[in-house]
């Protein structure tokens, strides 16, 4: 491939790229535009490859394929860099409140005083739910996974909410954004008070997001709850760090589900159950499970082991990334939260803790993690964090959930709004046998 200067006059395409394909010993040559990023490196436009050549592309898991045009996150693996509409994630997650965080990802600018207090008014007044659609959770097993519950009572909200599933009015795409980011902590508290057998708490609309959050899923009507300031502090930061991450696999599960033009709800929903695998938003929840199996120091080389060995699917949960091979910049925020949280609730001496830290240490100094570039993740440190924080393990999920659904919501409105968008519709290579005879049933 080589590139050269393109001379037309097309602004965002300043460069071709020229590929050479020889077949049967006749050699083609095509030429494709190349496009340019804000950031990163530069984008080959294939658009026209199969009508220009009759070739299709091969990439599963799209690891050199660009699935849209997208302003809001940008990501360097290399550098270990995180940026929200052009702000490092480090500022935002250690100054900002979740819902600035929220009106950046939607808007694409941070929010003066009254625009955050106006956005902040327009959410809450959304955080109750249909009253009918409280009675759907008792249709779910008292032991149903919250990230169960999650997924059906969210898709149900097209049942409920009518007047925001019309997806070319901007008025209805703008009030389903709001009950979707407002509504999203409620249904997941009620996910775990059902599991729980606890009363509903309704929300409390002069707390802030997170601690009206704690609120929903600590508090008991039979006594005074007071949100804890430093717990409430930790879990703004999760929420903001898990608000947005470009095209993962629950993002794109939401954009493609999305470009059918199925309603912001089932979208969400589609959402939530992809981010379900533990290969994605399941891995905290799969750290915690880890480090109970390992269970002592003494067992960590055992593991480290088991995870190096090929014939042994064992992986270790909460390391590496699909993007970065450098530290994930969330779990640097995280790590010094992490510390500064097991110290304010007192739990740093707990074995569990100590274990994941000495685990930490250990998986650092290790060739086989260092050249394969394996660090710890977001998930590693978030999960001890929910744990120190009282946040049972099957709710690990379900609050990444809440905070993406901000990042979600953000990604399939700019999609909506694209005009270059269209359905979905990935290619193949196909393996299967070519046209055969077919035989009756009696015949074969
Ligand atoms: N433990 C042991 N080895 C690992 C791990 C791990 N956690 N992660 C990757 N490797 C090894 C692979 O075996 C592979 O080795 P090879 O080159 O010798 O075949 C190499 O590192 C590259 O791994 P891939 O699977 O090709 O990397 P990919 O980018 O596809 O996977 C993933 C990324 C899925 C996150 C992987 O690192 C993993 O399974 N980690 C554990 C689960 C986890 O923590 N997920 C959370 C991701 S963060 C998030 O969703 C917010």
């Amino acid at each position: 491939m080589s590139s050269q200067k393109k001379s037309d006059s097309i602004a965002s395409l300043d460069q071709m790229a020229k590929f050479t394909f020889t077949k049967n010993g006749i050699e083609q040559t095509f030429e494709f535009p190349l496009l340019s990023q804000t950031l990163g490196p530069e984008v080959i436009d294939i658009r026209e490859l199969y009508t220009k050549t009759g070739y299709l592309t091969y990439d599963p898991g799209f690891t050199s394929t660009a699935s849209c045009e997208s302003s809001i996150t940008f990501v360097d693996g290399e550098q270990g860099l995180l940026l929200h509409r052009g702000y490092s994630i480090q500022d935002l997650a250690n100054h900002c409140d979740f819902l600035e965080v929220a009106y950046l990802l939607l808007y694409g600018e941070i929010p003066n005083q009254s625009q955050h207090e106006k956005f902040e008014e327009n959410i809450i007044v959304h955080t109750m739910l249909h009253e009918q659609l409280i009675n759907f959770y008792q249709g779910f097993r008292r032991d149903a996974h919250p990230m169960a519950i999650m997924v059906g009572v969210v898709g149900a909200l097209s049942a409920f909410y009518h007047d925001s599933l019309d997806l070319k009015d901007p008025e209805q795409r703008e009030l389903a954004s709001y009950r979707l980011i407002a509504k999203m902590p409620s249904i997941a508290a009620m996910a775990y008070k059902y599991s729980v057998g606890q009363p509903f708490m309704y929300p409390r609309n002069e707390l802030k997001y997170a601690e009206n959050f704690l609120h929903m899923m600590f508090a008991l009507p039979s006594y005074d709850y007071q949100v804890n300031k430093t717990v409430a502090r930790a879990l703004n930061k999760i929420f903001i760090l898990h608000a947005d991450h470009e095209q993962n696999a629950s993002t794109s599960t939401v954009r493609l589900a999305g470009s059918s033009a199925a309603n912001p709800f089932a979208c969400i929903a589609s959402g939530i159950a992809s981010l379900w695998g533990p290969a994605h938003g399941g891995a905290n929840e799969a750290v915690l499970n880890m480090l109970k199996e390992i269970g002592k120091k003494e067992r960590i080389p055992e593991f480290l082991n088991r995870a190096k060995d090929k014939t042994d699917p064992f992986r270790l949960m909460g390391f590496g990334h699909r993007i970065y091979k450098n530290f994930d910049p969330r779990a640097v925020v995280l790590k010094e939260s992490c510390h500064e949280v097991l110290e304010a609730v007192g739990v740093k001496n707990n074995p569990l803790f100590e274990l994941a830290l000495e685990l930490e240490r250990i998986a650092l100094q290790d060739d086989y993690f260092i050249e394969k570039k394996l660090f710890p993740n977001v998930d590693f440190y978030s999960g001890i964090i929910l744990q120190a924080i009282g946040i049972p393990l099957s709710m690990f999920t379900v609050l990444f959930a809440v905070a993406r659904t901000v990042g979600w919501v953000s990604q399939w409105r700019e999609m909506i709004a694209d005009p270059v968008q269209k359905i979905g519709r990935p290619r193949q290579r196909y393996i299967g046998p070519s046209q055969r005879q077919f035989n009756p049933v009696k015949e074969r």
